[in-house]
């Protein structure tokens, strides 16, 4: 089929989005963006989709609401990048524009078929009309199948409804499916769903084609443990054991894990892949900081498990300060997923370290109160930092970084090393709302040793702490100008300084 063919196929709602997009998308300037964090091409963006390697680039789709800088009816925006990090916006792929879909087609995946074909599993969503008059959604599982920019909508969608699922499973949270290919060339997918009490559970599908699903089992339950529904799973193998990543909503803080509301667990386990059980040995957030939801991994071409999350936080979407740019919403930076002493642990996808520019090195400064150093600036950086007690004094009881600073605004990481305590910081980043500006989290130090490597990209900081332990994420909208870094004794500390400008 010749691609003409295929976008005269396409329906009247999606090209008008492709229009749309068009034509807005070119008044956002490259400043105004995120430079390596990928941003909408006009409007709004939630979770990443469909993250996967065709044609010789990675693509991620995202949800989608060209037309407002807030939720809307939801289609799916497009991009396409060589190193996760250098995106290309391509037309949107999918618009809500069908009976099974038309009030959204909410977050899924992509993977390629073995014909050469790439394939989309997104959830559609309708809003039915209720007894009582109100509106209930209902969720199905969609396909689309494209050649990487255009995509026709299967002819027997949904492919997956209320009828396949066991009694008690909900047909209104049926969300968010995640694909993957079997060694045996068979297909799996995984799904949020919710039990008769409202609990969150993963459900596990099969199909011997990509095309025709049918359900298998529950691979994991809630059990009203983690907040209540359980949307976009994503599970893997990663360093000896398997991995299920999902974001729960509504989750009860339990001491210093899961205080986003909504945020993203780990559950770290074992998986037998004769029976398809999941047995879980572990639990723990995937972020410590205020902005990270909804991640989707791949499996990079020379074997990496790279994480990509939507660095933003379903209660804090009002923190737009003076942001009022066409676009709203962003990806977080990729991440590396490794598994030690039974933790997960997040590095910077290594890619980055090709964009790094102009080194700056401070060795041993001792820091008592709060001093600037020569060079250490910016708002697109990539800065390493290592703290420790000066030789001879008692420890220290607090050392801060503050950053995206001038005489009116900064944020800040402080670090109290006898409760072993990081905190993250906004209340002055611009913010004039009465929203959470602030996170704390517990971090291993030695004696007040700690490593703490910060990137910064004009719009948001990524803190990975002891190289990946913990990561810290969240928005900022600071003005630009706003590009002084200090650092903050209180006590005496002694620190290494590295900092790159990333270009
Ligand atoms: C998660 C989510 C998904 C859903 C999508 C809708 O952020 O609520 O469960 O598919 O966003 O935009």
């Amino acid at each position: 089929m010749k691609r003409s063919d295929v976008f005269d196929m396409t329906s009247q709602t999606l090209w008008e989005s492709r229009k749309y997009e068009e034509a807005f998308g070119k008044t956002i300037s490259k400043e105004e963006r995120p430079a390596f964090h990928l941003s909408p091409r006009t409007g709004w963006m939630n979770d990443p989709n469909g993250l996967c390697w065709y044609g010789g680039k990675y693509h991620l789709f995202y949800q989608y609401y060209p037309y407002d800088t807030h939720w809307g009816p939801m289609h799916w925006g497009h991009a396409v990048s060589r190193d996760l990090l250098h995106w290309t916006h391509l037309p949107a792929a999918l618009a809500p524009d069908e009976v099974y879909d038309r009030d959204g087609c909410f977050s899924g995946n992509a993977l390629k078929l073995s014909d050469g074909r790439q394939l989309l599993m997104y959830t559609g969503v309708v809003r039915e009309r209720q007894a009582n008059g109100g509106y209930a959604e209902i969720q199905t599982q969609c396909l689309a199948v494209g050649d990487g920019i255009d995509y026709i909508k299967y002819e027997k969608n949904p492919v997956l409804s209320e009828k396949d699922l066991p009694e008690g499973c909900s047909r209104h949270d049926f969300r968010d499916p995640k694909l993957w290919r079997e060694t045996d060339g068979t297909y799996r997918c995984i799904i949020g769903n919710r039990s008769a009490d409202g609990s969150g559970q993963i459900l596990l599908f099969s199909s011997t084609d990509g095309f025709q699903w049918h359900y298998k089992k529950v691979l994991a339950a809630n059990h009203n443990r983690f907040g209540k529904m359980w949307e976009c799973p994503d599970f893997f193998f990663l360093d000896g054991k398997w991995v299920l990543l999902t974001s729960p909503q509504d989750m009860m803080p339990s001491g210093f894990e899961y205080h986003n509301g909504n945020g993203t667990l780990c559950l770290i386990g074992n998986y037998d892949r004769e029976t398809e059980d999941f047995t879980e040995e572990s639990d723990q957030s995937v972020d410590y900081g205020i902005d990270f939801y909804a991640p989707q991994t791949i499996l990079t071409q020379d074997g990496r498990r790279v994480m990509i999350g939507w660095m933003q936080n379903w209660d804090t979407c009002s923190h737009r300060g003076t942001h009022e740019r066409g676009w709203f919403g962003q990806m977080s930076l990729p991440r590396e997923l490794s598994l030690k002493n039974g933790r997960l642990y997040q590095t910077p996808i290594r890619e980055l370290e090709s964009m790094r520019q102009n080194k700056v090195f401070h060795k041993n400064v001792t820091v008592a109160g709060q001093v600037v150093l020569e060079g250490i600036q910016g708002r697109k950086i990539d800065m390493e930092v290592t703290v420790r007690p000066e030789e001879g004094c008692d420890l220290y009881r607090k050392f801060a970084i503050r950053f995206a600073q001038n005489d009116q605004y900064h944020t800040s990481l402080g670090f109290r090393p006898h409760e072993s305590v990081l905190k993250i910081d906004r209340k002055f980043s611009g913010s004039r709302r009465a929203i959470i500006h602030q996170r704390r989290c517990k971090v291993n130090h030695q004696d007040g040793q700690l490593k703490l490597r910060i990137i910064l990209d004009r719009f948001s900081v990524e803190a990975f702490v002891n190289d990946g332990e913990q990561v810290l994420s969240a928005v900022l909208y600071t003005e630009q100008e706003a590009d002084g870094i200090s650092f903050i004794a209180d006590g005496t500390v002694n620190i290494d300084v590295v900092k790159y400008d990333l270009a």
